[in-house]
Formats: C-alpha cells, structure tokens, sequence
C-alpha cells in the first residue's frame, strides 16, 4: 500500500487545492485566541485586532481573532465527504487586561461558528493534560473568595458534516474490518476524558523559526485517526504547524493534506516525515505489544477472547476484530519539495499468538 502526503504553505481559509467532499477527517488545532503568543500572528491578520489589542478590548480582540479562524472552519466543511469528521484541539484562554481577569471559551466560540455552518457537534473529549509542573494557582492564594480554579485541560471538539458516513462497496466494507480498533483500545480511547497524553516538547528545528511550536503530541492525532477514519483515507491539518497530524497520518497508513501560512516550518515538516519513517517510532508495533499483554492479562484472569484475527493468529475479544490489520511506513520518498510518497508494511513484531512465529 503506498500514501500521498502534499503540504501548502497558503491560507487555509481558500484551500482551492483541495476538491469539495474530498476529504474524510480533519485534525486540526488552530493558533489559540487570547493566548500572548499567538498576538503578533493575529495582529497581523487584521487591523481590528490589533486596535482591539491596543485599546485593552479583550471581548472586541477575541471575536476579531475568531473571525479570522472562521473561513477555516467554513472551507473544512466545503472539503470535508459527507458524514466526514472534523476533531479540533482548542484551550480556551485566560487572561487579565485593564486589570480584570477573564476566560476567553475559545472552544465554545468554535462551536457556536460550527453550528452555523452546518457542522452537528458530537460528545467531545477533555484532554487534561499530563504535567510536571506544580499547579500554578491564580488569583488571591488560599484566601477567599479571588482564587481562580487552574486551567488544565483542553478541548478536543468532534464535529460532523451531515449524518453517519455510509460503507457501501465491498470494497468500502473491506478497509473498514481492516481498519477496526483493539476492544481494549476502544474502551480506553472513547472516554470522554483523556489523562494520559502529555503534552509535545516545543523546540523548533531553526532558530529562525518562532520560538515555540505549539505542536500537540503524536499521540493526539494518531489515535483520532485510527477512531475516525480507515486505512487509506484523506486526512487533512488546516493548520498544519510541524507536521503532526501528517506523520500520525503516515504512521497510521492515511493520506494526508497540511496548510500553514509559516513557510519557516518547512524544516520541521521534513523531519516529521523523517522520525515518523523510525522503526523506534512504530505506534502499531507497540499497540501489538500492548495487546499481547492484554490477552496475557485476560487469560490469566479467565476472561473470554472468542475469536481469532485472521491475519495474525492472536486472540480477540469481539468479531469486529478478525480483519484488523496494522501497517507500518516502511518507505518514504520526497517527491517534490512540499510532497512525500510512503510505501507501508504489515505491522509485525515478535508475538507470542503471531502466525509469524511458526
Ligand atoms: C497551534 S499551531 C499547529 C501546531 C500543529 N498541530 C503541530 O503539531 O505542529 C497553529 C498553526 O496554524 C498556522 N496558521 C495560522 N493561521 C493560519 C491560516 N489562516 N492558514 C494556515 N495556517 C495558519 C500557524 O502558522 C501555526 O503554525
């Protein structure tokens, strides 16, 4: 199986590359409003923000940063196939100006314009955010009542053009058994809250480039992608930063699409297509890993695996999971400056109920 990866550094608000109905899921996290490190970049977006900035406005500033996000969402919808999916990673923000302190719900203005658009919210997840760090109260300390609760989650909103995605082919209905999640992974993967992915590091590649990434960690896209398309599918980045969402897509056996106006962030791209190229960095060997362990476990504790993966021989716990199949990138070649072509594997590790120890 071989996928096609093509990034733009252009708008994302007129994706006129991308065909109406293309695309299957979006992941995305966009520049967040209200947070200082995004002023410069949405100051330069339009004149009212930066008069807002300027004049300590912080609800006028808010609403004008949103405007700029809006075109975004709009073409998501134009490029998203019906019954598509469109997964935004969003903080709302706090912030003090003129002296009053205040919560910007980035998330819920995302989605009063995705309803406007058309989109139907789903349930989203709170990702509440691993950390090293101390809490950092805000406010008045441990005196009443000017204490502010500490802000340690984000959003990620999950939206859907139109009903259900339908699979009618046989071809269609292949790719998606193929394409089918561990039971366990189901259960841990569709909670509503997810507590065990940290946050990415920062560093950037060039000096040049901004200070901070504002990357989210592989993790995040790579198991959207894996709960909200099937292999072989387009998955896009509006706002593509380093490249994340392109590697996960990668790793996971995807196509991809990635905008970002920052042409700086070439570097960083190229080496996520790199490291995501790694046999360290394979997520599929190590999701066979934990599912070993997990049949291990249940085993051991006499619970049922009914049926048999036909690929690999290990056991599972539902029927769903007989057609799974796991790839690899095993190959990546550039094939222009902002295109990568990957060829991909079956995923195999040594595994105790694997076919391949025979
Ligand atoms: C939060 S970062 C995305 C980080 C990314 N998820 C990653 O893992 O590296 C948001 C990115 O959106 C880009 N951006 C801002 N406005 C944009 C627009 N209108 N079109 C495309 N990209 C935009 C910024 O340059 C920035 O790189």
């Amino acid at each position: 199986m071989k996928t096609a990866h093509s990034i733009y550094f252009a708008d994302a608000g007129h994706m006129s590359e991308v065909s109406d109905g293309s695309i299957d899921l979006v992941v995305t996290s966009p520049p967040y409003p209200m947070i200082e490190m995004w002023d410069d970049l949405f100051r330069k977006m339009a004149p009212d923000i930066n008069k807002s900035l300027s004049t300590q406005d912080g609800s006028g500033a808010f609403e004008a940063m949103h405007r700029q996000l809006d075109p975004v969402w709009r073409e998501c919808f134009r490029v998203l196939r019906p019954g598509g999916l469109a997964c935004i990673n969003i903080g709302d923000a706090t912030r003090t100006i003129d002296g009053h302190f205040a919560l910007y719900t980035n998330h819920a203005r995302i989605l009063t314009a995705a309803r406007d658009i058309g989109f139907t919210s789903l349930p989203c997840i709170i990702w509440r955010k691993q950390t090293n760090a101390p809490n950092r109260f805000m406010g008045s300390g441990m005196l009443p009542a000017g204490a502010y609760v500490t802000l340690e989650h984000e959003y990620i909103l999950i939206l859907r053009k139109n009903g259900k995605r339908n699979f009618l082919s046989d071809e269609e209905k292949r790719q998606r058994r193929e394409s089918a999640i561990f039971w366990e992974e189901r259960n841990h993967w569709f909670s509503d809250v997810w507590f065990d992915i940290k946050g990415a590091g920062q560093a950037l590649p060039d000096a040049q480039e901004r200070q901070r990434s504002a990357a989210f960690p592989f993790e995040l896209p790579y198991r959207l992608i894996n709960m909200f398309s099937v292999r072989s599918d387009h998955v896009l980045d509006p706002f593509m930063g380093t490249g994340t969402t392109m590697a996960a897509a990668m790793a996971a056996g995807r196509n991809s699409m990635g905008y970002d106006t920052d042409p700086r962030l070439i570097s960083a791209v190229q080496k996520s297509a790199h490291s995501a190229m790694l046999p360290t960095n394979q997520p599929a060997a190590r999701r066979l890993a934990r599912h070993q362990a997990f049949v291990e476990q249940r085993t051991a504790e006499g619970k049922p695996l009914k049926y048999t993966n036909e690929l690999y021989g290990f056991p599972v716990v539902t029927r769903q999971e007989i057609c799974l199949q796991l790839d690899i990138p095993a190959h990546l070649v550039q094939t222009g400056d902002t295109r990568f072509e990957v060829s991909h594997e079956m995923a195999r590790i040594p595994f105790k109920y694997s076919l391949f120890d025979n």
